[in-house]
């Protein structure tokens, strides 16, 4: 499709991008299940690129950023060669960090990291993140292990995962095809449970997510990759004082942004996290790249380059 250029205006950075990041969002606006995006509509809500113009001392031209926001939902989004980005939506990405992990960072870090803010993290928490090859999942072990968690647990449904979890250094990651959720906690912990659980998958594994929790815990839930409906059985709330709540990135205030930002940006610059990229696709690929993230459930990120 023939877009025009964007041109500079109302604190908007024109950024000509150079990779995306694909996400279930997608899928979810693809088969109608998100109102709020209309056709038409470019998909894509992050991205890295470089700044073109408008960006001010911040952010000059030529410098790398990364950046989400409405894209992709309620204004074009990032499967595109140009876009003209708010500057508040951009961080710069450090050097270490190639514009293709950048790419990937954006939503499920920051959601990752407002999670366990809102969630009352600190060192010596114990957390529980399930699905290790997912965005989410991923970046919260991640950031949870890097800023002084005792434990940071994962899961996989997938055997051949867990494995490959364990080669890249994740050790208390929970192979759900050779043991339940429960059993696995109460083994990593001896038996406390988990202090904080941020459940991006819902359906039957936020259920048995809620029995792990140890007492004043607190179950966050973000998203619904195995189902949006649940069963859950009240007395793993009431008998631990636990509690659940949800989380949406979008509604939250500018400062958790800015604060969200600084601590991934640091992190990402020492080294201390690292995004996993799985495949990298064509831009003409898109729609292939939204089967094989939502079919074939990779370890890591599917990013489009551009
Ligand atoms: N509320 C928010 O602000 C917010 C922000 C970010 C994401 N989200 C939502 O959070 C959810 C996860 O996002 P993500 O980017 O982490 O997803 P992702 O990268 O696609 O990972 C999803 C993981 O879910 C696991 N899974 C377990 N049962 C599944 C099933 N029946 N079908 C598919 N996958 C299953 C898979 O891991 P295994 O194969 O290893 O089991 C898969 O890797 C999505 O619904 C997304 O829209 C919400």
């Amino acid at each position: 499709m023939d877009i025009p250029k964007p041109s500079v205006s109302d604190g908007r950075v024109v950024i000509r991008i150079t990779a995306a990041g694909v996400t279930p969002l997608e899928h979810t606006i693809l088969s109608g299940g998100y109102p709020r995006a209309k056709a038409p509509l470019v998909l894509g809500g992050e991205g890295a690129g470089v700044v073109e113009e408008g960006g001010g001392t911040a952010f000059s031209a030529g410098s790398r950023v990364m950046f989400t926001g409405p894209y992709g939902v309620s204004e074009n989004g990032t499967s595109s060669e140009w876009l003209a980005v708010r500057k508040e939506n951009l961080c710069l990405i450090p050097d270490n960090v190639e514009a293709l992990s950048a790419a990937g960072v954006p939503v499920a870090y920051l959601t990752a990291q407002m999670t366990l803010s809102l969630a009352g993290f600190a060192k010596g928490k114990t957390v529980l993140a399930p699905a290790i090859g997912g965005s989410v999942g991923n970046a919260v072990t991640q950031l949870a292990r890097a800023q002084g968690a005792k434990h940071a647990i994962s899961t996989t449904t997938n055997h051949a995962k867990a494995q490959q979890a364990r080669n890249l250094g994740f050790d208390e990651v929970i192979d759900l095809s050779e043991e339940k959720l429960s059993d696995g906690v109460s083994r990593i912990t001896e038996g406390y449970g988990a202090d904080i659980v941020i459940d991006a998958i819902g359906g039957e594994i936020l259920s048995q997510a809620l029995g792990t929790l140890a007492i004043g815990g607190s179950l966050t839930t973000l998203g619904y990759s195995a189902g949006r409906k649940t069963t859950i059985d009240v007395t793993d709330l009431i008998w631990k004082r636990a509690s659940m709540k949800s989380f949406s990135l979008f509604a939250q205030p500018a400062e958790a942004w800015g604060t969200a930002w600084s601590i991934i940006f640091s992190l990402l610059h020492a080294g201390a996290v690292k995004p996993i990229v799985a495949k990298t696709v064509p831009l003409a690929e898109a729609a292939d790249a939204v089967r094989y993230l939502v079919e074939g459930r990779p370890f890591g990120r599917v990013v489009l380059t551009i």
